[in-house]
């Protein structure tokens, strides 16, 4: 890592919780926050023993809150004992909450179900009693790889009931990428389904699980959920219907007591960054964290509906669609197929339909969303909302006004979450009844959590200054391994600043109130003459240009300025891209950010290549913007055809 990452982008709004909702919020003001920080800032342990005192339900009470003897490797709550999906399910059966919604499931050809929080332990419990019967143990590894439908999500409880590991695989994944995932985990059984709906199509899951497993010799038991109904082939002996399984199986099922530093799951981290490595949870940490989040981030009330759109294939479906939304006790709405399906509405339709409050998605989601244009949200009643929420990239701000004004009303906080799949939960992020939100920025760090900017020595930087983001210290909800490859966890966290810091690879600056502005990836970063500049910043201002939709920045080699910028842009409905446009935007960043920054050339693009969580592959986009063929895993990328049409112009 070398020199420090120049920030160049500014933005001066404010805006201040609105008063309405600062007066009902689980966190209220600044000095709430405040008051939390100096608690976890005087006694970090005693801050955390009590949060996990108060929020998790132990089958044996902890004594030593963390064990942090042999860093990287820290062990929380270590001699305590509790179930995840006890936590989840069984602490509600008790209370009111029994037959309240703890799933809302909308499929995408438009059939619906709802579970209770006693229907989805019952169903979980019969569940975990049939894998159970085809001899999966505490501490083996499943494999789930599922449309988005309550199955998916029973089947993950089921696993944690009986203290099995889960691994999610991605429904959009291929064939090669589920049988890498598969012998990495050292999976015996397979949960699948026969196939889901997505953009009007069925997506074979089967048919991609039998070629996988060809390659898959200790796998024992496919079962295979019967979702669309078109025919898939059954390989006997190894191959069960998930009807079958179910049928006669017992609806009690004791939750198995493990340590709290039992794996929980083991989630790829997306291919963005070269080969899939296995990241591994916890139990206990990583439920606090999902917890804890629920009410202060999402400000989680009983009477709340909570959608959160990502996919369980990723972690943020895991802690909040699945973990930390059920052990809080909200109603988590669930969704099956593509937010344009059959209409560019459909999103919003749904939010009308089960009055949704809490509506948490990606940036990237909601800039193609606006490109469609406004009238497809006013199409429907968006009032019930009261609170928005992003994830997965810096949000620019034009993109975050559009999602105020339109979808929020202009009344509703929206919460910029920064967070990674490796840290379990939010890190930096607004509390929406507390903090004032800048658009653009994730804000503060949760309360309990330590976060700083620091230079390639791991110097502490003064404002605005760019570096490296970074924990000081470890949280619950944090990874504790990667699986098989302990070397490679403490190599790529904790190996940067000597062992001291947490750091996964973003750039960042403070700015004078201490708020976080996310860079974005360091790799990404492009060096012009001396200059690093962080690509979100050059996006965001084209993306700040009224005709610009969407737009990725990758650097290419230049004999004179070591690199030169490439932009890829997307322009809105309707508008032709030219010679003059071309110019137009150029000057546009210029103006924006200063001449350093102006793209040496703009390529006009229907489409970027991303990956299925999102995230546009970067690399992929150099070799473009450099001239060679593309190299390297695509099996994480979700639209083939992108690519290709990339590379033909
Ligand atoms: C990376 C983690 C945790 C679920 C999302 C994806 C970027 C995430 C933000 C945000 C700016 C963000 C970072 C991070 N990122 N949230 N609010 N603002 N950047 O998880 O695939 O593990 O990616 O996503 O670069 O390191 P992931």
């Amino acid at each position: 890592m070398s020199a420090e990452i120049e920030s160049v982008l500014h933005e001066n709004r404010v805006f201040d919780p609105p008063a309405a909702f600062a007066t009902q919020a689980n966190v209220r003001g600044m000095d709430a926050y405040r008051a939390m920080v100096a608690k976890a800032e005087a006694d970090y342990e005693g801050y955390w023993g009590d949060l996990a005192r108060e929020h998790l339900d132990w089958i044996k009470p902890f004594t030593r809150v963390l064990n942090w003897d042999h860093p990287p490797f820290a062990r929380w709550f270590e001699d305590g004992l509790l179930n995840v999906a006890a936590n989840c399910l069984d602490r509600h059966l008790t209370t009111w909450r029994k037959n309240k919604a703890a799933i809302v499931w909308e499929g995408e050809p438009g059939d619906t179900r709802t579970l209770t929080y006693q229907e989805l332990h019952w169903e979980t419990c019969r569940f975990a009693n049939a894998l159970k019967g085809l001899g999966v143990q505490t501490g083996d590894r499943v494999v789930i790889y599922m449309p988005m439908v309550p199955e998916a999500a029973i089947a993950m409880l089921a696993c944690a009931r009986i203290g099995a590991t889960h691994s999610v695989v991605f429904g959009g994944f291929s064939a090669e990428a589920l049988k890498d995932r598969i012998l990495d985990a050292g999976a015996r059984v397979v949960v699948t389904a026969d196939g889901g709906w997505r953009r009007g199509a069925v997506v074979p899951l089967k048919d991609f699980v039998d070629e996988a497993l060809t390659h898959c010799p200790d796998v024992r038991h496919a079962v295979v959920l019967k979702r669309t109904g078109h025919p898939v082939s059954m390989t006997d002996g190894r191959d069960l219907w998930w009807h079958d399984v179910v049928a006669g199986a017992p609806s009690r099922c004791e939750a198995v007591a493990v340590s709290p530093e039992h794996p929980l799951f083991i989630l790829y981290t997306s291919g963005s960054t070269g080969k899939p490595k296995g990241v591994v949870h916890s139990s206990g940490g990583y439920l606090l964290g999902g917890i804890v989040t629920m009410q202060w981030v999402f400000d989680l009330k009983d009477t709340d509906t909570f959608w959160c759109t990502a996919d369980i294939g990723w972690v943020t479906g895991h802690t909040y669609v699945v973990y930390g939304a059920l052990a809080a006790g909200a109603t988590s709405v669930m969704y099956e197929g593509a937010p344009t399906t059959p209409h560019a509405g459909r999103f919003w339709e749904l939010v009308e339909k089960h009055k949704v409050t809490t509506f948490y998605t990606a940036p990237t989601a909601i800039r193609a969303l606006n490109k469609l244009g406004d009238e497809w949200p006013a199409k429907y009643d968006l009032s019930s909302l009261r609170l928005l929420g992003t994830v997965g990239e810096p949000i620019n701000p034009e993109a975050w006004m559009w999602y105020h004004k339109v979808i929020g009303g202009g009344t509703c906080p929206i919460v910029d979450t920064w967070w990674q799949t490796e840290t379990g939960s939010h890190l930096i992020s607004p509390l929406p009844g507390a903090t004032p939100i800048k658009p653009g920025s994730a804000t503060l760090a949760v309360p309990g959590i330590f976060a700083d900017v620091v230079n390639d020595q791991g110097k502490s930087l003064g404002p605005d200054q760019g570096g490296y983001l970074v924990i000081t210290k470890p949280w619950p909800s944090m990874i504790r391994t990667v699986h098989g490859d302990p070397e490679r966890y403490k190599q790529n966290y904790w190996g940067h600043f000597g062992g001291r810091y947490y750091f996964a690879g973003d750039g960042a600056r403070k700015d004078k109130d201490g708020y976080f502005w996310i860079m974005g990836r360091v790799d990404d970063v492009i060096n012009v003459a001396g200059h690093r500049l962080g690509t979100m910043e050059i996006e965001s201002a084209l993306v700040s240009h009224g005709k610009v939709a969407e737009a990725a920045v990758v650097g290419f080699p230049d004999d004179i300025k070591g690199e030169g910028i490439f932009a890829f842009v997307i322009l809105h409905r309707g508008v032709t891209g030219d010679d003059a446009l071309v110019k137009v935007l150029r000057d546009h960043v210029a103006h924006e950010i200063g001449a350093i920054a102006r793209p040496d050339r703009i390529r006009f693009t229907e489409g970027l290549p991303k990956t299925r969580s999102g995230k546009i592959m970067r690399r992929l986009l150099r070799d473009i913007a450099a001239g060679r063929d593309t190299q390297g895993d695509i099996s994480t990328l979700e639209d083939q055809k992108t690519l290709e049409s990339l590379r033909e112009d």
